[in-house]
């Protein structure tokens, strides 16, 4: 049996974050420069059913059967079992490698999950649908974030900028011109189900403001997807800033994300806002190209762990 490797890239949310849960389309895009890869080999001489997981960088050596019963590697390995009807796998490795990073809302867990059900299945011999993936993913992000809205695992998934939400068929985004954004890492891990949760609090306790607040923002991002469609970089970074601040309005910002906005846009970006679930991890900045190396070193100065410059193109 030949090995199987494959990949998934990170990826950022534009706008939308939050408010998608609650049934408001949310814009998101897929981040190249970072990926998680999941490469399946055949273990000679090891008995059927063992199946032998390394991830160095988080120090995992172990097997399939001893993970917990919650463990997000063991519910994408069973996933894929299940799927494919198989209770006696041939003796294999799987060994993890990921570039990016965890807890920060660029995605790590969505990325593993599809680049392990895809090597995984396709070693099987049964190479599973994008839907099919994107479905299985789905199945473990429940574990992460208790309540997803599915946006990480689609995204991640289909490897496309995308128009989603939850209740409606995948739209791909159009894009009218090249966009350019520095993504900084506040290097506070913040774990999404925490965010949700609490933002889930809040909605329970002042239902009719965040009721309010979900359909501003979702009021955003149809102006956001005109904006990309027609090339509109001044009107897409207003819509960002007005997004960070209903999300600030949320309660699912921090000092140090308001902080690097801020530096973001003392430093000439069109717009910026926090992204992902908040409460840590990452923001976005969408800056004029030449601008992108300035943005990000300014960033860096003011605390950023990390700066990623990504760009979409037109499709
Ligand atoms: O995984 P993160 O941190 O990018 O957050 C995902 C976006 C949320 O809207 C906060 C949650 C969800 O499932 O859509």
């Amino acid at each position: 049996m030949p090995a199987f490797t494959a990949t998934a890239p990170g990826k950022i949310i534009l706008l939308g974050e939050h408010a998608v849960v609650y049934g408001q389309p949310a814009l998101a895009v897929p981040v190249r420069k970072v990926r998680a890869r999941a490469v399946v080999r055949a273990e000679i001489g090891q008995k059927a059913e063992t199946i032998h997981l390394l991830a160095p960088e988080i120090d995992l050596d172990t097997t399939y059967d001893t993970l917990e019963p919650g463990n997000p590697l063991r519910l994408a390995i069973a996933v894929v079992l299940d799927e494919l009807g198989i209770s006696r796998t041939p003796a294999c490795s799987i060994r993890i490698q990921s570039t990016i990073p965890m807890a920060s809302g660029l995605g790590s867990s969505a990325a593993v999950s599809v680049a392990v059900i895809r090597a995984l299945s396709g070693f099987l011999g049964h190479p599973l649908s994008r839907e099919k993936v994107s479905a299985l993913a789905f199945e473990v992000e429940k574990i992460h974030h208790g309540t997803p809205s599915g946006i990480d695992n689609t995204v991640v998934t289909f490897d496309k900028p995308v128009f989603f939400s939850k209740d409606d068929d995948l739209q791909i985004l159009s894009i009218g011109k090249s966009f350019t954004f520095v993504i900084g890492d506040t290097g506070i891990p913040s774990a999404t189900a925490h965010t949700v949760a609490s933002v889930r609090k809040a909605y329970h306790a002042e239902q009719q403001r965040y009721e309010d607040l979900f359909s501003s923002i979702g009021s955003l991002v149809l102006k956001a997807q005109d904006a990309i469609q027609e090339g509109k970089s001044e009107v897409l970074g207003l819509l960002m800033d007005e997004n960070h601040v209903f999300l600030k309005e949320m309660g699912v910002s921090i000092p140090e994300l308001d902080q690097l906005v801020g530096t973001a846009k003392k430093t000439g970006a069109l717009g910026a806002k926090l992204s992902g679930g908040g409460g840590g991890g990452n923001m976005i900045a969408l800056v004029n190209p030449n601008q992108a190396d300035m943005v990000a070193n300014s960033l860096e100065k003011a605390g950023a762990a990390q700066t990623i410059i990504t760009h979409i193109e037109p499709s």
